[in-house]
């Protein structure tokens, strides 16, 4: 069964919810509030959830519009330089950056992830986004967010082992499922504006860098 949900912009009072399903599913800290916040203020930041029928938060994402310079400055520093040969350049810039999607485990396999991922492709593409970028976490089930990546026609364009070794040593995170620090890979995918979003009126705007998570 489709998970009933209503996706709705995350608003500074339901940050704390948002970060609890961060903190469970990614580790505890791996999204940080400060950087968290700052996507919910920033004009090229979209940070969503999903509620059930009781209002409560079930699921999160968060992205940004950015330009590729700052993409690869926003990942760990010792990958920067393997993720900008991958990207290559046929990304267009902007670039929309879908960096964090979390369900709450009870309600996971119910669509959930597909509608907030859907939804932030409509919000980074609102923000100017050209192309979709993602940087998804893989353990030893493999990459959890691929199938609903690629159901969304992302393409998967090179995997990085250790990705987040040294980042989650320098800043202290646990990896849920390796543990510390953190052995897991990194998958990218690359993904088109669908074509029905294309029309969308999008405004000037200054891209401006941050840092990705996952
Ligand atoms: C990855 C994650 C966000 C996906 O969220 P989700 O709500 O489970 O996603 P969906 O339900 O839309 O899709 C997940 C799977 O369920 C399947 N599914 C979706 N709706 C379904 C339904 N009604 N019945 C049965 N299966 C369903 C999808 O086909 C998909 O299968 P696949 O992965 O084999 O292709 C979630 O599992 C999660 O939070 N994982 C831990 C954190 C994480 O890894 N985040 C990604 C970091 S990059």
């Amino acid at each position: 069964m489709v998970a009933d949900v209503v996706i709705e912009e995350i608003s500074y009072a339901a940050v704390n919810a948002a970060r609890e399903i961060f903190d469970t599913t990614l580790g505890s800290g791996y999204v940080e509030r400060s950087g968290f916040v700052r996507l919910i203020t920033s004009r090229h930041g979209v940070a969503l959830r999903a509620t059930d029928t009781n209002g409560s938060t079930v699921g999160v994402v968060a992205g940004e519009c950015l330009d590729l310079d700052a993409l690869v400055r926003s990942v760990p520093e010792d990958q920067a330089q393997a993720v900008r040969v991958a990207l290559g350049t046929s990304c267009a810039e902007p670039v929309g950056l879908v960096r964090s999607v979390a369900v709450r485990p009870d309600v996971q396999h119910h669509g959930i992830g597909t509608q907030l991922v859907s939804a932030a492709i409509t919000a980074l593409r609102q923000r100017g986004a050209n192309t979709l970028v993602s940087l998804g976490w893989a353990d030893d089930r493999g990459c959890h967010i691929a199938g609903v990546l690629l159901a969304l026609a992302f393409q998967q364009r090179g995997v990085f082992d250790d990705f987040w070794f040294a980042d989650s040593h320098q800043r202290g995170y646990r990896c849920p499922s390796c543990g510390g620090p953190c052995r897991c890979q990194a998958h990218l995918f690359v993904g088109s504006i669908p074509a029905a979003l294309d029309q969308l009126p999008v405004a000037s705007m200054r891209i401006e860098g941050s840092r990705a998570r996952r």
